[in-house]
């Protein structure tokens, strides 16, 4: 049987270990964490969810003090529309963001940042345009386009001058997805680079409605390889989710993938994002303890442990701080809620919201779990010790299991 380093990705000029280790926001696909994936050689992805609050703790800017400030006397108001970000500030965290990264980056591999159109911010087009400007300006060396069908993101870039050459991919969940951006993008004259597809299995938010149980990664793939073969396109396909073993990546490689893309092996990993208490969370979960539910504003239905502390949480909406959700006309679904239940509880101090959650705040605080449905299987990956904790991995551990492991084997730490 074959091992995923039998395989190479190959991107440009570039071979690469057909090893991706997919964008999680907010800060949990460190930059330590995508610069690990490119020193052995693979794909790391940084994600650009809530660029300011994460410039802020990682290089002690102000730019949510800033914003707060500003807005502090809208708070206890229930339109947000006066909300904006400034699009200067905007593009500064951006560049603090990846430009630091990239400074780091040692090694044959990639970096690329995750951007998820649903963060709509209050203006979606004039923020994205920001957002994917200033990372390609900052020197990333690609972009995924993720959560949202981007219909127009090609456009809003098709005049930067790094445009044909910086790697920009596209994350699809079925073959119509992917149609309607091909189409959409066709004016630009330019293919994406590589097509992620993310299926029911993926960690965070999923791109098929509450029937996605229904839905099979395998299919899929197999489904958007023949369209493509059919329209005589070559552009190399990434499957997602569920993707556990190097045994199961390597079976996707055999099948015609180019690479696979990778995330809740690396929610334990020493580099990854999460306090070191919520990884112990993460390996401890069983699967009666994982849900598919809606509590996300964006619509989409999202995977996380169900003791996460965020569902229902009621805490005040803190859109003057964030506000990354909010849509075109400054509403978030969360808020809608949140004012349901303070209107049916009055006087009470803290109500709960069961049917959404303030997802800017509870990601930015580390307190909603998202993962992959395989995350039951993370204890098997370590060793557990005396105190009774699992030990933590390394990044090139994981990476390295994936690339040399065989059949269904997981290699334990040392
Ligand atoms: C904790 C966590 C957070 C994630 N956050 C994002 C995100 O911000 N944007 C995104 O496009 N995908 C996100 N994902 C999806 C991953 O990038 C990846 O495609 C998927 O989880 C791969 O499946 P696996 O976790 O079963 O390996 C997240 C996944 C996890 C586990």
């Amino acid at each position: 049987m074959k091992r995923v380093d039998d395989f190479r990705l190959k991107l440009g000029n570039k071979e690469l270990v057909p090893v991706v280790i997919g964008g999680m926001g907010v800060d949990i696909s460190t930059a330590d964490l995508a610069l690990e994936a490119a020193r052995l050689g693979g794909v790391g992805h940084i994600s650009d969810a809530m660029v300011n609050t994460v410039t802020d703790r990682r290089f002690d800017t102000k730019f949510v003090k800033d914003k707060l400030k500003q807005y502090k006397f809208n708070v206890a108001n229930s339109n947000k529309s006066v909300v904006q970000f400034d699009l200067g500030q905007l593009a500064e965290a951006t560049k603090l963001h990846v430009g630091r990264t990239m400074d780091r980056k040692h090694g044959d591999g990639l970096i690329l940042v995750n951007c998820m159109e649903k963060l709509t911010m209050n203006a979606p087009r004039e923020t994205l345009k920001v957002r994917l400007e200033a990372a390609l300006d900052a020197g990333i060396d690609g972009i995924t386009l993720a959560a949202g069908l981007h219909l127009g993101s090609f456009g809003l870039i098709e005049d930067h001058p790094r445009f044909r050459d910086a790697k920009l991919g596209i994350i699809v969940s079925s073959l119509r997805a992917l149609q309607l951006f091909l189409k959409k993008s066709a004016r630009t004259n330019r293919m994406p680079d590589y097509i992620v597809i993310e299926g029911p299995l993926a960690g965070g938010h999923l791109g098929f409605g509450m029937d996605w149980a229904k839905y099979d990664l395998a299919t899929i793939v197999a489904e958007i390889r023949q369209y493509l073969l059919d329209e005589k396109l070559d552009i190399p396909l990434i499957p997602a989710g569920g993707i556990f073993t190097g045994g199961d990546a390597a079976t996707f490689l055999e099948n015609g993938a180019a690479a696979v893309q990778v995330a809740t092996r690396f929610t334990v990993a020493k580099e990854c994002g999460l306090p070191d208490n919520v990884k112990q969370k993460y390996f401890e979960a069983n699967e009666d303890g994982i849900e598919v539910n809606m509590i996300s504003p964006t619509g989409y239905p999202m995977r996380m442990l169900s003791n996460s502390p965020a569902i229902g949480d009621g805490i005040r909406p803190n859109c003057e701080a964030y506000g990354y959700l909010l849509d075109a006309s400054g509403n978030c679904s969360y808020i809608t809620s949140y004012n349901r239940e303070v209107a049916a509880h009055p006087g009470a101090r803290r109500v709960s919201v069961m049917d959404k959650t303030c997802l800017c705040t509870q990601m930015r605080n580390f307190e909603l779990w998202t993962c992959g449905h395989y995350t039951y299987r993370l204890k098997d990956t370590s060793r557990k010790q005396e105190d009774g904790t699992y030990q933590l991995l390394t990044a090139e551990h994981i990476f390295k299991d994936y690339q040399f492991s065989t059949e269904g084997d997981i290699a334990l730490p040392e």
